[in-house]
């Protein structure tokens, strides 16, 4: 087990994925919350930060029962703190050093250099720069304009570096966060998806034993791989509850149901469109139809699993990002949408909560996903909003409206399947806008309705970018729509990046 201490910086969560895609596990905690249990970790790293450790209100944890006790790698501001702090010093640099640079490393001895090349390029972000070590600091690394760009400490198990091993730009990060972990921590290589199924069906064993959960299905990868797991551990003695909003793709509550039944779990579909439409009525403000749709989710749920005799325990698909706690840097951030999942239900059902992947990244999920035999094409899906097409439909939502864009969104995601694309695009889907214009079919003049599509990549939703996609597809898939959806006589494609725009259009 490693810890990572969070300093705040935006690349924290990275070394986290770069440490568990060496199949070793590793929790992120807050700088100002070290775990008590410190024997359970066997190497620590401490994380960049945006703040200057010369600043008054920077980070300034106390690390006696680390330092010099426990493997230790400091990344940036971590680097610089150990130096502040244990007798070295830290100055502003009158070169600022954002981006590649090119490390030279001084020590071919040296474990946490092992494989790496005397010269190999690295990414640096930091404006202070390390004057001089810390007691007993031996160089390891120096850059054109980074004296101290690695350290060790003497007599120690203590590094410091300068650059950050995480991203993907410096060249043999990899390595050397292996070599730290593997040959100076002496960390074994056990965090595998087969280890984590065993271990976890195990664990819900004994947490639930005899007992009743109650989960709500999605039709996305994190509440599918929690049931299965789930399935695993206790049988039929989970109940899976999958709603119909009337807001999914096309076809996809009966399909999805099929699967679901196919793959042994217990499951109930209820088809509550009629009442998220009501709902819905005349609201045409994005954040009143999300807490509407949010607010009708809940009681439905809660009608359901109220017919379930004597359940404790409430399942749900809950994963790392949304359970590590952030360091705050800027204040309280402020909500851009309030995004609701199947998750968030009320006190009052009183059942104790039971959330298998929560200590899981997204990419380790499908992996886990994969062990558990569950089928590719399902673990692929591109994420769709809990509110679904609600707020793509912009504006009032009518059925005929949902039924429009179903077809809109059916036409243009099996063309990217039939065109092999979809796997290469985080999320895709239609807009409906209400906007109407003039075209001409045949000898007639139409006043109808305008369609939008989006392709996007990104890794986390966070950021993203348009997807180039081919003319000669976007050609066929708008001829399709129009001639085949009627009511629409005009397609356009969005070409914007998050940020400034967003991936939904509401
Ligand atoms: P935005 O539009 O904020 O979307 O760039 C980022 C990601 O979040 C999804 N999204 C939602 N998911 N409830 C959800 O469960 C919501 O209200 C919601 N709004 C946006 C969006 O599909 C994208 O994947």
């Amino acid at each position: 087990n490693v810890l990572i201490l969070d300093f705040g910086s935006q690349y924290t969560q990275l070394i986290a994925r770069r440490v568990r895609e060496l199949n070793i596990y590793c929790e992120i905690h807050p700088y100002h919350h070290i775990p008590e249990d410190l024997e359970s970790f066997k190497a620590v790293i401490l994380s960049g930060s945006p703040f200057s450790v010369r600043s008054e209100d920077a980070p300034h944890p106390k690390l006696e029962n680390i330092k010099g006790e426990i493997p230790l790698l400091a990344v940036c501001y971590g680097a610089q703190y150990l130096a502040q702090f244990y007798g070295g010093s830290v100055e502003p640099s009158n070169i600022r050093e954002y981006g590649r640079a090119n490390l030279s490393t001084i020590i071919g001895e040296e474990v946490l250099f092992a494989g790496i090349p005397e010269e190999t390029q690295v990414w640096m972000s930091h404006s202070d720069t390390i004057a001089q070590l810390p007691e007993r600091g031996i160089r390891l690394a120096s850059t054109n304009d980074v004296k101290n760009a690695a350290y060790r400490i003497g007599g120690e198990e203590t590094y410091g570096i300068q650059f950050h091993p995480e991203v993907y730009h410096t060249e043999h990060g990899k390595l050397l966060l292996e070599n730290f972990l593997i040959h100076v921590a002496g960390l074994k290589r056990n965090w595998t998806p087969a280890h984590f199924v065993e271990e976890t069906v195990q664990d819900l064993k004994d947490k639930v034993g005899d007992g009743k959960v109650v989960l709500g299905l999605s039709g996305g990868v994190d509440s599918t791989v929690a049931a299965v797991l789930l399935n695993k551990a206790i049988g039929d003695n989970l109940y899976c509850i999958f709603v119909n909003n009337g807001l999914l793709r096309k076809n996809e509550f009966d399909s999805v149901l099929e699967q679901y039944k196919g793959m042994g779990l217990n499951v109930k579909g209820v088809d509550a469109s009629a009442r998220f439409l009501r709902a819905l009525s005349g609201l045409s403000d994005p954040e009143l139809k999300r807490k509407a749709i949010g607010k009708t989710f809940i009681e439905v749920f809660d009608d359901e699993a109220h017919l379930l005799e004597d359940v404790e325990w409430l399942g749900q698909g809950t994963i790392y990002p949304d359970v590590i706690e952030s360091v705050s840097v800027n204040g309280p951030s402020v909500t851009i949408k309030s995004h609701h999942n199947v998750g968030g239900l009320p006190d009052y059902m009183k059942l104790k909560i039971v959330e298998p992947l929560r200590m899981l990244f997204k990419d380790e999920v499908r992996r886990v996903g994969h062990e558990l035999g569950i089928d590719s094409e399902l673990l692929g899906r591109h994420p769709f909003p809990g509110p679904g097409l609600a707020i793509r439909i912009l504006g009032t939502i009518t059925e005929e409206k949902v039924s429009i864009l179903q077809e809109v969104d059916d036409v243009f995601i099996s063309g990217l399947r039939r065109w092999n694309l979809y796997d290469d695009i985080w999320q895709a889907g239609a807009i409906l806008l209400p906007v109407q214009s003039v075209g001409v079919m045949g000898d007639e003049r139409t006043y109808e309705r305008v369609v939008a599509l989006r392709a996007v990549e990104s890794t986390d939703g966070m950021t993203a970018d348009w997807v180039d996609l081919p003319h000669e597809f976007l050609q066929e898939i708008s001829n399709h729509i129009i001639n085949r959806v009627k009511g629409v006589n005009r397609v356009v494609y969005d070409i914007s990046s998050k940020p400034p725009a967003t991936i939904e259009w509401e």
